[in-house]
């Protein structure tokens, strides 16, 4: 399974469950790799969606401690062991952790790739990515141009864990 993130200039990914800085040529990349994949979400990246609904055309599964939670379009699963075997015999790089911090931070160990879009900007952040420059096991591989929408810069990068 891999990794999509948007990232700020600090690895600065929300503020107040939502995210500060958006680029809307982030949330079209998000569409494009995610495609018609998995996608595996914590209940608190689901609340921020628009009317809270899981994402359309994709298998959505949500992430919850509480029994009782449902949701009219996801799967809903308790624990990380349970997300995993959910997604087992699913075609890799079609599964991807999209957030938030809590859950991108307790998936990584079984992501092999990380769509990261930086945003050159640092709005106040309470949730955070690891920094990814920094981690030895981790590196960019594939590293797109520095683009500008309304004033700000962004750039899309695939990190992969190293062999
Ligand atoms: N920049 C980006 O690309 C991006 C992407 C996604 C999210 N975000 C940001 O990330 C922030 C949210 O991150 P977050 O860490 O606060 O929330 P989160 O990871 O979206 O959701 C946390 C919730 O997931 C459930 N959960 C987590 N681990 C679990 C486990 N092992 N077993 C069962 N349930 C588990 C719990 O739900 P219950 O409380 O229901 O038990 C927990 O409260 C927001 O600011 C959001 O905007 C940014």
């Amino acid at each position: 399974m891999d990794i999509v993130v948007a990232v700020y200039e600090n690895w600065g990914i929300g503020l107040n469950g939502s995210q500060p800085v958006v680029v809307k040529a982030d949330r079209r990349h998000f569409r494009e790799v995610t495609g018609t994949g998995t996608v595996i979400l914590g209940r608190k990246t689901l609340e921020d969606f628009p009317g809270g609904k899981p994402l359309k055309g994709r298998r959505n599964i949500i992430l919850t401690r509480d029994a009782e939670f449902t949701v009219e379009g996801g799967e809903v699963v308790h624990s990380v062991d349970e997300a995993v075997r959910a997604v087992e015999g699913e075609d890799p790089d079609q599964v991807f952790v999209i957030g938030g911090e809590s859950v991108y931070r307790q998936l990584m160990p079984y992501c092999r790739r990380a769509f990261v879009t930086k945003i050159y900007d640092e709005p106040p952040a309470d949730a955070f990515f690891p920094d990814l420059d920094e981690l030895e096991e981790w590196h960019a591989a594939d590293t797109g141009p520095v683009m500008t929408e309304e004033d700000i810069k962004y750039q899309f990068i695939t990190y992969e864990r190293k062999e």
